[in-house]
């Protein structure tokens, strides 16, 4: 059956959406990268090799896959370049599976530069970016002021409009952050090397995903980060700069929501989040540790530790409208197995207030106090478990009250870091 599915973070990333893509790809035959750039770091186990990927989707180890990188996405062609050179050194063909769209916005090194004099906190407090220039590149785009794939073409344009960036980029640097200057002409050289390499793969990739939907193909939109760090939605500021929700499918990749058929929202068990902002649930105490030892919970791209906490239903519930969730992938379940007992958090106290969905705005989350439901825990191992029937009573007890609770079917349960531990309940593409 022919199937257009999203499978998008729906907490604050890191929740093994790489995974999950992974597992599906085999069932696409295309899978689209929709915004974001290579701040995302998608880990991919088979048969026991580790493949971390940055910008490059998850379908690129699946002969027969083409995998897309679509027009919200944000490329630095240098790192693009570093993650096709890994890949190629394992015999991966990389040129025959990517295509990526002419109207990307570019990162340049002047991004990355900006994204640190930010976070040195000289100026304003750090956000706790993962450095990568993220945010910079995507303020030049909705400026209008940004450079395009395409532009790497188009030399003489490519010199001119990278001046006028330069020129802004480096006055901000100097003068209002007073560090160094990014060199015009070493950038202009490390753009144009890389224009031969990407021009047999660039395409109009909109254009690609109408020919594939008219055929009927299946399409896998894969997101970036989670959906509490929307640009719009998510806990503002301490978001990236881009649509995390699946609606950004629509809007990165240029295919109108109609073509959409299911919207799949990965979770963990419980909760991670990588930098400041607020965090009803964390746990800074030895369950914490616990969670992130079990959990290896360390970033795949910036290697930083993370927050973690128990699984948070009023943040879930509003995740679940913003996507408009089909169904839950739910990761790292075996991370919980020694627990005698499993927290989550069914709803907040606010100003003598219950709360079910948590609330707009980061000052406000910040102020919620989490109701608790204690779950027994099932304290036997489940890690590689492939039927649902051989996990043990309480952890099933525990996925029905979260699929309750969120008020959505689970789909698939990860049980462990292989492509193949997981339980498929049902499968998203029939
Ligand atoms: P930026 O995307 O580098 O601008 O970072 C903005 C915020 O998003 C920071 O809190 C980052 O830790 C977070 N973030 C960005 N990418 C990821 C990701 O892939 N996983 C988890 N958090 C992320």
């Amino acid at each position: 059956m022919s199937r257009r599915i999203v499978v998008i973070g729906s907490q604050w990333g890191d929740e093994g959406k790489g995974k999950i893509a992974d597992m599906l790809t085999g069932r696409a035959r295309h899978v689209v990268r929709f915004q974001g750039g290579h701040n995302a770091g998608h880990t991919l186990v088979i048969d026991g090799q580790t493949t971390v990927l940055r910008l490059i989707p998850s379908g690129i180890l699946h002969a027969g896959t083409t995998n897309h990188i679509a027009n919200g996405v944000v490329v630095s062609p240098s790192a693009l370049a570093a993650e096709r050179a890994e890949l190629e050194a394992r015999d991966v063909p990389v040129a025959d599976r990517l295509r990526i769209s002419s109207e990307c916005s570019l990162i340049l090194p002047s991004h990355v530069s900006l994204d640190a004099a930010r976070e040195s906190g000289a100026r304003q407090a750090a956000l706790g970016t993962t450095g990568r220039g993220i945010g910079p590149a995507y303020e030049d785009k909705v400026a209008r002021r940004g450079l395009r794939v395409g532009d790497l073409f188009n030399p003489s344009r490519l010199r001119e409009r990278l001046e006028v960036a330069l020129d802004y980029h480096n006055f901000v640097l100097t003068q209002y952050y007073q560090v160094d200057a990014v060199d015009y002409q070493q950038t202009c050289d490390d753009l144009l090397a890389h224009a031969e390499a990407l021009k047999p793969i660039t395409t109009d990739v909109t254009n690609a995903l109408r020919g594939a939907c008219m055929a009927g193909d299946s399409i896998l939109f894969e997101g970036a980060q989670g959906a509490l760090l929307d640009i719009d939605h998510g806990t503002y500021p301490f978001v990236t700069s881009s649509n995390t929700i699946a609606g950004g499918a629509s809007t990165g990749t240029g295919v109108g929501p109609g073509y959409i058929d299911d919207v799949i929202g990965v979770v963990k068990a419980y909760t991670t989040r990588v930098g400041g902002g607020p965090f009803p649930t964390e746990q800074d105490n030895a369950t914490g540790r616990h969670l992130a030892e079990r959990g290896n919970e360390f970033g795949s791209v910036t290697g930083r530790p993370r927050r973690c906490g128990w699984f948070d239903a009023a943040a879930l519930r509003r995740s679940a409208f913003n996507n408009g969730l089909s169904s839950l992938g739910v990761t790292k379940l075996d991370v919980l197995d020694k627990l005698e007992s499993i927290r989550v958090c069914i709803g907040y106290q606010l100003d003598g207030q219950r709360l079910d969905f948590a609330p707009a705005g980061a000052d406000v989350l910040a102020r919620c106090e989490p109701i608790y439901e204690d779950l027994p825990g099932w304290q036997s191992d489940t890690s590689g478990v492939r039927e649902l029937a051989e996990l043990p009573p309480n952890a099933r007890a525990y996925l029905d009250r979260l699929a309750e609770l969120v008020d959505t079917p689970i789909d698939i349960v990860s049980t462990g870091a292989d492509r193949t531990d997981a339980i498929v309940c049902r499968d998203p593409f029939g």
